[in-house]
Formats: C-alpha cells, sequence, structure tokens
C-alpha cells in the first residue's frame, strides 16, 4: 500500500515506521492514523518481522491529535463518529512495538508513545498533555495510561496544567525506559529491535501479553494470565531448545515454532 502520511521500511527483521507530516508537526489526523495502523497489522502478520519502531522527526515525535481536523467537531459527531476508536489497533498488535521519541509527544503523540509497548526517547523530548489548553482532555488513553504508568500526582499536575516533562524527568516518572542522545536514537531503537528479534516470536509475544495483562485486570487476574502464559512456552518448541541449549552450554536457535 502507497502512503502518505507514514514512510515504512524494513531494517532486517525490525519494521520501521516514520510518522510523516513534519509541517504539521506529525499532528495525527484520521490518515495518519489509519496509515500507521494499517502498516502495524501488516507487520504483525508478517513472519519475518520480530518488532517494530515507530519514530518521528528531531523536531516532534507528534504534536498530538490533528486540532484542525478536530476543531469543528460537533458533540454528537465526536461521541457517535467515534474517532479516536481507530487508535486503539495500536495497543492490540502482538509483536512489540518500541517508540522512539525525539521533540514533542503531545497530546495525542504521547498516547500513541504510551500506546507502545516501550518507550525511549532521545535528549531533546518533551512529554505532555495540553488539551486543557484547548478546553478539552485527552482522549487516547492520557487520563489513564498516563496515571498507571506515573502515578496520581504526576499524571493529574500534566493534565489539570499542561506542564511538560523534559527527558530526564520522563525518565525519572518511569514514563521512558532510557534517554540517548539525539543523534543515537534511531540506531539504539533499532539495537532493541534487533535484540528481540533474536528471541522467539510467540514467547515474546507471550511475554508482551502477560505484562500489559498488569495494566488491564487485577493482580489475580494478571498472576492467572501470567501463569497460563508460562505454561504454554511449555508447548513450544523453542522452550524446548532454550532450556537444551542452556544445558548444553551454547546459544539456543529458535525456530518460532
Ligand atoms: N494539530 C494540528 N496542527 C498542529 C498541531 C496539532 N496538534 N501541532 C502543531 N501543528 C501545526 C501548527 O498549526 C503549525 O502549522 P502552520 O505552520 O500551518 O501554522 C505547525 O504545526 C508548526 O507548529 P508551530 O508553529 O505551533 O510550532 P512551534 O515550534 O511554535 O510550537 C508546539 C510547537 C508547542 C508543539 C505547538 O505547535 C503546539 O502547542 N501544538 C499543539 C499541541 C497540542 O495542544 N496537542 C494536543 C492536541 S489535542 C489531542 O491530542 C487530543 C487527544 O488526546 C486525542
Amino acid at each position: 500500500m502507497a502512503y502518505e502520511t507514514i514512510l515504512v521500511e524494513t531494517r532486517g527483521h525490525v519494521g520501521l515506521v516514520r510518522l510523516n507530516r513534519p509541517k504539521a508537526l506529525n499532528a495525527l489526523n484520521s490518515q495518519l492514523i489509519a496509515e500507521l495502523t494499517e502498516a502495524l497489522k501488516a507487520y504483525d502478520a508478517d513472519p519475518e518481522i520480530a518488532a517494530v519502531v515507530v519514530t518521528g522527526t528531531d523536531k516532534a515525535f507528534a504534536a498530538g491529535a490533528d486540532i484542525k481536523e478536530m476543531a469543528s467537531k460537533s458533540y454528537v459527531e465526536a461521541s457517535f463518529g467515534d474517532f479516536i476508536a481507530p487508535w486503539q489497533a495500536v495497543a492490540q498488535r502482538k509483536k512489540p512495538i518500541i517508540a522512539a521519541v525525539a521533540g514533542y509527544a503531545l497530546g495525542g503523540g504521547c498516547e500513541l508513545a504510551m500506546m507502545c509497548d516501550l518507550v525511549i526517547c532521545a535528549d531533546n523530548a518533551k512529554f505532555g498533555q495540553p488539551e486543557i489548553n484547548l478546553g478539552t482532555i485527552p482522549g487516547a488513553g492520557g487520563t489513564q495510561r498516563l496515571t498507571r504508568l506515573i502515578g496520581k500526582s504526576k499524571a493529574m499536575e500534566m493534565v489539570l496544567t499542561g506542564r511538560m516533562l523534559d527527558a530526564e524527568a520522563a525518565e525519572r516518572a518511569n514514563l521512558v525506559a532510557r534517554v540517548v542522545p539525539v543523534d543515537n536514537l534511531l540506531d539504539e531503537a533499532l539495537k532493541l529491535g534487533d535484540t528481540i528479534a533474536e528471541k522467539s516470536k510467540p514467547v515474546v509475544a507471550m511475554a508482551k501479553q502477560a505484562i500489559n495483562a498488569a495494566y488491564e485486570t487485577t493482580l489475580e487476574t494478571g498472576l492467572k494470565t501470567e501463569r497460563q502464559l508460562f505454561y504454554g512456552t511449555f508447548a513450544t518448541e523453542d522452550r524446548r531448545e532454550g532450556m537444551a541449549a542452556f544445558a548444553d552450554k551454547r546459544s539456543p536457535e529458535f525456530q518460532d515454532r
């Protein structure tokens, strides 16, 4: 499929999606979300792909949902059209998605990063939920995922004041796994993808599902899910190979089976 608002390329076993509306600071309009979710679904279905990196430009990962597209919507159009619903497809993928954030990740941009499985950021990154300045509130997870990730007080401060977190503060708040120099961001994200690509794809998917259960269910249900998935790895040849390789003191050769 020919895309107009994203650039898609494959680096080895890692898919790379660059948000590409630089003049609008990668504002997330409905076309971009449709193209992004289409590309992520295609990577999920591609047996050669182990992980996907989603990134923007050095100036902006994404400055939010497209305000100009939203501005004229009535309540009925917003609510019954449910224009945020298609975004959920990002969080429903089986393969790990790494958000590589440089510059602004605001509003829907911050929410998109949080829908990904892990976030690394450049030293110039700025995360924020400034919707309050537009007379609205976050609508794609910014009151829910953000609160679970960084806690109530910090989430309240960001959402009620629109205050941004710089890269260091985002790392302290556990919003990002780590901060790297802006020039190294893409390489570091791709390296992470390469490391994941050395593992068993079905087992990686089970690990991702288990961690996500911690954010979506109670502890009791999450622990049950984890145990079922753990036992589920025993149905794979890769689990057998991994443990045999350990005993033989050699590197495992996973076959994704
Ligand atoms: N939607 C639409 N266009 C946007 C945009 C957005 N979210 N963010 C930036 N742009 C556009 C600007 O309108 C501008 O376009 P023109 O050149 O045609 O005027 C272009 O991108 C460059 O932006 P600026 O000139 O404003 O750049 P700057 O460097 O001076 O400021 C900024 C950068 C601080 C990020 C500023 O652009 C800004 O505040 N953007 C809006 C951030 C925001 O409020 N995001 C939340 C959106 S609502 C949301 O996301 C709801 C949700 O939860 C789903």
